[in-house]
């Protein structure tokens, strides 16, 4: 089989050949490049394996470049990176042991391509194709990859015990590729990821929750999702997610399913979304439902409070999967607990007040809480999915009228903490924040208007309740 490469890819794969030949030491482009260019999703980086130093070939086809790229590498590694023309190309040289991903002192002991093949995590990774003068494009498949990729499957290339003894966080990347795209993890793989899924406990917190993400990014994060579940993976990295399993009934009254209803809503919110934030408040927006679950005599199961008690759990939960504690964590936590506001302003005799106070608290964030609302609707029943969704068109609808008259997005109110201490000669305090916080309410209510005449003529009559007087 010949591949077909860009024309950059091309000019510069030849210069690699030109190299290769000239020191002597066979060349192959190797692992993600090959599956990706097999399968015909775009490229990123190139990782080419050669029988040789792969630091003295990247010296020698960087010298073929003017200006000749930099070249970086890792003397105890054996590796080498160019970047030419923002295409990265990462040069090592075969070797036999194992892939000591994680060991500061690797042991590294040169050895044939095939040695190098046996070696890689999943038959889809280890393909290579040659860059030598004689076969240049040749695929070298000796664990039959390009099968596994026409079948969509992954397995590993050796014993599967063995390959992920080498690093367990092959586990997590073989679920992330079936997630990714959309393969099946054959039988006997996915029997030694059950049989070994404590091993990952050994591996970094920050490798296993890129993984993760990679799994939350992909088309169907539930595919994923899933199979961390069934592996007992999910119940070592993430047992919150674990406590969302299992319907129950009792009397005829039960409830449903809540983690594969989380499931649905990230597939759902997924094709409305990019953001890895907004998909991540989805798979998290009813973390606190076990935690609240009561059975109530006549009525059936409640989860009353879950999004306060979810929104707590955020914070430990992104520390514990070491997820940036910024903004980022902030944002999804204020999505885990406003997601049922705007279901609430669904029900009838909505007042302005209720959506101006759904924009306030919202804020900027309100069109990535509309996209969670609706991503949550799961409903099998066509006409309810249908009724939910026209109650949330008029959500927005009356959103929008509110905001025009009222401006309320990103809003403060027309008189702030300064402006209050100013005019009655107050240190911060107490009163202070009486004062703000009434003038904040009566415009959310609809008491006065949103400008500042009003605000400051209610500011002096609530001070003058609290005897307060201008200076
Ligand atoms: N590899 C491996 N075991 C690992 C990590 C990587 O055998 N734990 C090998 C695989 O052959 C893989 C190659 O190294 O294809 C490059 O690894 P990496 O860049 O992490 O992954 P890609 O396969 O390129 O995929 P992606 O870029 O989507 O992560």
């Amino acid at each position: 089989m010949h591949t077909k490469f860009f024309d950059k890819e091309k000019m510069i794969f030849n210069k690699v050949s030109k190299a290769a030949a000239e020191l002597n030491v066979p060349a192959f482009l190797i692992g993600g490049f090959v599956r990706d260019k097999i399968i015909g999703r775009p490229t990123k980086d190139a990782d080419i394996v050669c029988l040789g130093d792969g630091i003295a070939l990247a010296e020698a086809v960087a010298n073929k470049f003017h200006p000749k790229p930099y070249v970086s590498f890792f003397k105890n590694f054996g590796t080498a990176q160019i970047k030419v023309d923002g295409f990265e190309i990462e040069f090592v040289g075969a070797r036999k042991e194992s892939y000591n991903y994680e060991s500061r002192n690797p042991v590294v002991v040169p050895g044939t391509l095939e040695d190098d093949q046996d070696r890689r995590d999943f038959t889809i990774n280890a393909l290579a194709i040659s860059l030598n003068e004689n076969d240049f494009g040749n695929l070298i498949d000796p664990f039959n990859g390009l099968h596994d990729i026409k079948h969509k499957i992954i397995q590993t290339p050796l014993a599967p015990l063995q390959t992920f003894s080498d690093d367990p966080l092959r586990m997590m990347r073989a679920i992330r590729f079936a997630s990714q795209l959309n393969f099946s993890i054959e039988e006997k793989t996915f029997a030694a990821i059950v049989d070994n899924a404590e091993r990952i406990k050994i591996i970094s917190q920050e490798r296993i929750t890129d993984e993760l993400n990679k799994i939350m990014l992909s088309p169907k994060p539930s595919v994923g999702l899933d199979l961390l579940s069934k592996s007992g993976l999910m119940q070592i990295i993430f047992p919150q997610m674990m406590a969302l399993h299992g319907a129950e009934y009792v009397d005829g009254l039960g409830h449903k399913d809540n983690f594969y209803h989380t499931l649905q809503v990230v597939d759902n919110i997924c094709e409305n979304t990019n953001d890895l934030w907004l998909r991540w408040a989805a798979l998290l927006h009813d973390i606190g439902k076990p935690q609240t679950k009561r059975f109530e005599e006549g009525h059936g199961f409640t989860f009353h409070g879950h999004e306060v008690v979810g929104a707590r759990m955020v914070p430990k939960i992104f520390s514990k999967l070491k997820l940036p504690m910024n903004e980022k964590m902030k944002f999804v936590q204020k999505l885990v607990l406003l997601h049922l506001r705007p279901i609430s302003v669904t029900q009838e005799n909505i007042t302005d007040s209720a959506i101006r106070r759904l924009l306030f608290d919202a804020g900027e964030d309100i069109d990535a809480l509309m996209i969670l609302c609706e991503a949550d609707i799961t409903s099998k029943n066509k006409q309810k999915v249908k009724r939910y969704l026209q109650n949330f068109e008029m959500v927005r609808q009356r959103m929008k009228e509110v905001e025009e008259k009222d401006h309320l997005r990103n809003w403060q109110p027309p008189i702030t903490g300064e402006m209050i201490m100013a005019t009655f000669g107050l240190e911060p305090s107490r009163n202070v924040g009486i004062i703000k916080d009434a003038i904040r309410e009566a415009i959310l209510d609809g008491i006065i208007p949103n400008s500042y005449e009003a605000a400051h003529l209610f500011m002096l009559q609530k001070a003058a309740e609290l005897n307060l007087q201008p200076v």
